[in-house]
This record gives structure tokens, C-alpha cells and sequence, in this order.
């Protein structure tokens, strides 16, 4: 692609992505968990109103989770933001990016809930898995937005911003590459879901 091509209308500085800068990446990606978590809330009232259990929607949330939320996006954070932010005097051991890193393993920690009540089909100890996640992550995202993402605009320069969105772009396509060897042949999931459905 043509240096510039998809950034024409905000100017040369803009070259690798229509979105503005690095924060706006993670408020995009922040947009898409809340939508998966509004989703997860509706199934999980499925879930506890005994309806059956739709083992392909929580294969495809422990996948998103996997992939999207801890392989891409925590992943941004954790290696890239969390780091920058700390070389501007924020302390790794205590602090914002210490909890928000906490809050990171204690996500996972609910996703292995979620793992383990739907390998022995829980109902309940699915639900409510899945709703600690979903409260979690709810208040974890906001926490972010509302305080930690001013704070980046604050402490990071321009220049700091530029170089933080091109490891962003970098970081999604290593992490493509990883996910197409892994799940060579896409859509295989969702074909299961369709089957099961037909
Ligand atoms: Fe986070
Ligand atoms: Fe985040």
C-alpha cells in the first residue's frame, strides 16, 4: 500500500491506520469487548433460565477472549502501553498499571472458570463465571478510559504516540500470523455453530 493511502484526508503523519492515533485503537478495541459482554450477559440469562446450553457461543468466547482480548489487546497494554507509562516515572510494582495488570489475571482467572463450568456443564457455575467476568471487565475498561487513557495523552509526546501506534500495528500482525497457524482454515467455528442451529 501507498505511504498515506488510507490516512489522505488527515495527512502524510497518518499513514498506518484511518484511526488517529494509538488510544483510539484501544477505545475501538474497548467498543467491541463491551458489545461481546452485552452478548455473554444475554447468554448467561439464557443459561440460568435453563434453556440449552449453546456450546458454541462459549467456544467462541473463550476463543474471543484468547485471541482478542489477552493475545491483542492486553497484549497492547501490557508489553507496549503499561511500559511507556512506566519509563514516564508510573511505578510497575503499585499504581494504575499495577492493578490494571492485576485485573488482567484475574480476567483469565474467570475465563478458566467459564473453561472448566462449561467442560462439566455447570449451568450455574457458568452463569456465574461469566458474570464476574462481565462485571470486571466492565469496570476495568471504564477504568481505563476515564483515567488511564487521559493520563497517556498527558505524559506521552506526539512522537511517543506515533511509535506506540506503529508496535500497535505490528504487535496485530504478528499476532494474525500466530492465529492463522494456529486456525488455518477459518470460520470452522462458526460452521459448528451453524450446524448445530440447522
Ligand atoms: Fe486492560
Ligand atoms: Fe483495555
Amino acid at each position: 500500500m501507498e505511504p498515506g493511502a488510507m490516512g489522505g484526508t488527515l495527512g502524510g503523519s497518518f499513514a498506518w491506520a484511518s484511526t488517529d492515533g494509538p488510544i483510539e485503537v484501544l477505545l475501538g478495541e474497548h467498543r467491541t469487548i463491551l458489545q461481546v459482554l452485552d452478548e455473554v450477559e444475554r447468554e448467561s440469562r439464557r443459561v440460568e433460565a435453563e434453556q440449552a446450553l449453546r456450546e458454541a457461543f462459549w467456544a467462541d468466547l473463550l476463543r474471543f477472549l484468547d485471541e482478542f482480548d489477552a493475545g491483542l489487546h492486553h497484549a497492547k497494554e501490557e508489553r507496549l502501553l503499561f511500559p511507556a507509562l512506566e519509563a514516564h516515572g508510573l511505578a510497575a510494582d503499585h499504581g494504575p498499571t499495577a492493578s490494571l495488570r492485576d485485573e488482567h489475571l484475574r480476567s483469565r482467572f474467570w475465563q478458566q472458570r467459564i473453561d472448566a463450568a462449561l467442560r462439566e456443564r455447570d449451568r450455574n457455575r457458568l452463569a456465574a463465571a461469566a458474570g464476574n467476568l462481565v462485571d470486571l471487565t466492565r469496570a476495568h475498561v471504564l477504568k481505563e478510559n476515564q483515567i488511564l487513557f487521559p493520563l497517556v495523552k498527558r505524559l506521552l509526546d506526539p512522537d511517543e504516540l506515533d511509535r506506540l501506534h506503529r508496535e500497535f500495528r505490528l504487535l496485530a500482525a504478528d499476532q494474525r500470523l500466530r492465529t492463522w497457524i494456529r486456525f488455518p482454515y477459518p470460520g470452522t467455528a462458526g460452521a459448528e455453530a451453524g450446524a448445530a442451529g440447522a
